[in-house]
């Protein structure tokens, strides 16, 4: 092999430029040439595709978003976009693609290999930490971070004015992100779609804080579960709280990557380039207790990521 290709797709997050950067670097030190494929799927449809040195990667460790830039490409799911994103590697001679993203980005991944025979390797990027095998996925920890911040805000406010806030978090089928951002925040409510919940219940929680003199009540929403906007007029109207809703949206996308996120996103571009040089395709760098392993995308795609069980029962038991 040598020359290989780096790629994000889907929904960026924070961490893409550490793991591209780490991917480019790794690859320059065993002699192969990288190249880099811009908007992803439809940029390797669209031959956006241009080499990638030590110097085109220097300075982004720290920046969020990606220098690739991201796309979602509905023109790769047909065969005749396939074939044009498969001649446009052949073109330029690159056998091996490592492609950033989430669930969907792996499923053109996998793709690529089986019927194209491209070595193929993944690495999770996203937010909502939904892919299967890995215990975090890139931009997760950053998007805790952010969420904590934004929610640690509100509280001082809510509390000055004895409120309820509703707060909407990411995770479109997973509630991770509302969960540990619960736990991490000391929020009296998480609604996840993991969970069934009650809302009644929730309401009569909130009033018993109230009479008991407690200044605010502070519940996180997953998006999955449904708009925190219409939880917020059920809350107003059979609570009678005086209460606030903040969808915190795509800022939790954005920003700087952690520390943990930046070691995490290289740890794992290099396991990329050296699972390439092994001979492994069609595989996931996958984060498992403190080591970065390669999982096959058949035990990964289309799977559901279980939440932790012990983090749904501690987040009840602290917010009692
Ligand atoms: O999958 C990551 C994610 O941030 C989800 O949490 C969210 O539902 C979705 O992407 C938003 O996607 P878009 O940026 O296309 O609106």
């Amino acid at each position: 092999m040598k020359r290989i290709a780096v790629m994000t797709s889907g929904g960026d997050c924070p961490g893409m430029n550490a793991a591209i950067r780490s991917v480019v670097r790794t690859a320059i030190a065993h002699n192969l040439e990288p190249f880099g494929i811009e908007q992803g799927y439809k940029g390797l449809i669209e031959g956006k595709i241009i080499p990638m040195s030590n110097k085109s990667v220097a300075n982004i460790i720290q920046r969020g978003g990606t220098i690739l830039k991201s796309a979602r490409s509905m023109e790769f799911k047909t065969d005749e976009g396939q074939r044009k994103a498969v001649n446009n590697l052949a073109e330029l001679g690159i056998e091996g693609l490592i492609i950033i993203g989430g669930d969907g980005s792996l499923t053109g991944a996998k793709i690529l290999s089986e019927r194209y025979g491209i070595k193929t390797i993944g690495i999770p990027g996203s937010i909502d930490n939904d892919l299967c095998c890995t215990d975090m996925s890139i931009g997760v920890d950053t998007a805790l971070n952010t969420i904590v911040r934004a929610v640690d805000s509100i509280n001082d406010t809510a509390s000055s004015h004895d409120r309820t806030f509703l707060i909407e978090v990411m995770g479109r089928n997973c509630g991770y992100l509302a969960l540990v951002s619960a736990i991490a925040t000391g929020a009296e409510a998480v609604l996840i779609p993991e969970v069934q919940y009650d809302i009644e219940k929730i309401i009569a929680k909130i009033k018993k804080r109230y009479e008991e003199g407690k200044s605010r009540s502070i519940i996180i929403i997953a998006e999955g579960v449904g708009s925190a906007m219409d939880f917020g007029k059920v809350f107003g109207m059979i609570g009678g709280f005086d209460t606030r809703v903040t969808v915190l949206g795509h800022l939790q996308r954005g920003g700087s990557p952690t520390v943990f996120d930046r070691i995490l996103a290289t740890r794992m571009g290099t396991a990329a380039v050296e699972a390439l040089l092994d001979g492994v395709t069609a595989s996931m760098t996958a984060l498992q207790k403190t080591k970065i392993e390669l999982v096959p995308f058949k035990d990964i795609i289309g799977l559901k990521k279980p939440l932790d069980h012990k983090l749904i029962e501690i987040a009840e038991v602290l917010s009692r």
